[in-house]
């Protein structure tokens, strides 16, 4: 199978790239821009099976102020790379976030829970969602959550886990929220379940021999936590002899643009039900961190 990974330099198209290997067809930015319909002509010369596209607007404050660029790509992209997979068909899969969920359910939101975005991004990436299943002929949403990946998210300069040991490092004060919760999830480990999941899209897993059908699936590390206890973990796994001060705040004390759900928690539930687990929070943590190098593990 030939996979089109769109926004191939990213933190998760990289990953994509890495564990799709000789399948993988790279396109950044450069190749393709979603934004510009044109431009999505080269997929009738390449002729993906399966177009996967990650290209987003991440930056979930400027979202507030940059409404239309958030919408142009997250929404009128997704809408351009639906027509782009049906002219030649393939299969569209869009990556979405827990953030189209208002975060008011209190326990995790299955792929069954109806969306009802409270930010800009979140309503963004939702219309880019309502295009895709609308649009396409076959299409998988692929909802993710609070990424960290080897890459760092570029629209964002970086990552949590990142951001916070260079925090450490540099000796400075670090405040995290300990009432905003979520999955958080790693982008190696969500990229190894697509290609298990995409193989039995095309009948390649004989092992379990099931087809999905096509929609929505929450794909995330089990498991949930508040930022502050996500941020205790690191440091935890981190270890070493520093004496890392973390402090407990209330997310009220932020002054942020963007309104985030207090709790946008997912649960695979679809994945489950297709015998496919993702392993814990924690455990993917410690690979990746070790995998960084450098890290001393209690
Ligand atoms: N990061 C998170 O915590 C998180 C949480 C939930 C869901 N998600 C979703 O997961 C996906 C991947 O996020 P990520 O963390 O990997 O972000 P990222 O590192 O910022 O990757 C986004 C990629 O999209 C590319 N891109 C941006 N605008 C484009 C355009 N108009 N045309 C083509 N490519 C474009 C960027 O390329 P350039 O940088 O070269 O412009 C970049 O490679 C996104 O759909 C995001 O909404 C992310």
């Amino acid at each position: 199978m030939k996979v089109a990974i769109i926004g191939a330099n990213g933190q998760l198209g990289s990953d994509l790239v890495e564990i799709f290997g000789e399948d993988a067809i790279p396109l950044t930015r450069r190749d393709l821009d979603v934004t510009d319909a044109t431009s999505l002509n080269i997929l009738n010369e390449l002729k993906p099976d399966v177009i996967i596209n990650t290209a987003a607007y991440v930056r979930v404050d400027d979202a507030e102020v940059e409404v239309e660029k958030a919408f142009h790509v997250n929404a009128i992209g997704a809408l351009n790379v639906a027509k782009a997979c049906n002219e030649i068909d393939a299969v569209n899969v869009y990556v979405s976030t827990d953030y189209v969920f208002e975060g008011a359910k209190g326990e995790p939101y299955t792929e069954e829970d109806i969306p009802n975005p409270i930010n800009v991004y979140g309503l963004s990436k939702y219309t880019g969602e309502i295009f895709t299943r609308n649009y396409s002929k076959k299409f998988y949403i692929i909802r993710v959550a609070s990424l960290y990946g080897k890459a760092g998210a570029r629209g964002k300069g970086g990552n949590f886990v990142d951001s916070m040991i260079q925090r450490a490092k540099n000796g400075e004060d670090i405040k995290v929220v300990d009432d905003v919760f979520m999955s958080p999830t790693c982008t190696k480990d969500v990229s190894r379940m697509l290609k298990r999941f995409l193989d039995l899209d095309l009948d390649l897993d004989l092992d379990l021999g099931i087809k999905p059908a096509f929609g929505v699936y929450h794909i995330v590390n089990e498991g949930y936590c508040n930022w502050y206890d996500f941020t205790r973990e690191i440091f935890t796994i981190f270890g070493g002899d520093a004496q890392i001060q973390i402090t407990p705040i209330r997310s009220s004390e932020l002054k942020r643009l963007a309104k985030r759900p207090v709790f946008s928690v997912l649960k695979n539930k679809k994945l489950d039900d297709l015998g496919l687990r993702m392993r814990n929070w924690k455990e993917a943590l410690k690979d990746y961190l070790v995998e960084k190098g450098g890290i001393v593990i209690k």
